[in-house]
């Protein structure tokens, strides 16, 4: 007699014992495509995210360009240049490389996005709230 072995168990923790906060399903982030934007809080206060898949990996910053403190997608979710190889903010041209959050182009070079720990898992995205980041939820 054969039994079915029930389903590994969610993420609910890193190994560190931060909880997992659930941003979306994995086929939501397709290759270089749209990202998924979130909000969090920052020391208290509310700010913006976003995560997206790039080179097969979702990787996630705060949505703040490290030029000037302004978010950067030029429509909801969008960030990616027309190459779809660089994070671009619509300010004043910033090109950031989105495997690291460095900056390679345009007002400060340099310059890093504040990234953020993702991880996947059984097909959904989860996010590690961690230092003085945490969830943000709708009443
Ligand atoms: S605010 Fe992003 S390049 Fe200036």
């Amino acid at each position: 007699m054969s039994t079915t072995p029930p389903p590994p168990a969610l993420p609910l923790a890193d190994p560190a014992g931060r909880h997992a906060v659930l941003l979306c399903s994995s086929a939501e982030l397709v290759e270089a495509g749209r990202a998924h934007v979130f909000d969090l809080l920052e020391f208290g206060r509310p700010t913006r995210a976003f995560a997206l898949r790039f080179e097969g990996r979702v990787v996630a910053y705060l949505n703040r360009c490290a030029h000037v403190p302004a978010e950067m997608d030029w429509r909801p979710g969008e960030f990616l240049d027309d190459t779809r190889r660089y994070i671009l903010c619509s300010m004043h041209g910033a090109v950031y490389t989105p495997q690291d959050g460095v900056c390679v182009g345009g007002p400060c070079p340099g310059r890093r996005l504040t990234g953020l720990t993702v991880r996947e898992e059984q097909g959904q995205v989860y996010w590690y709230p961690s230092g003085h980041f945490a969830a943000a939820f709708a009443d």
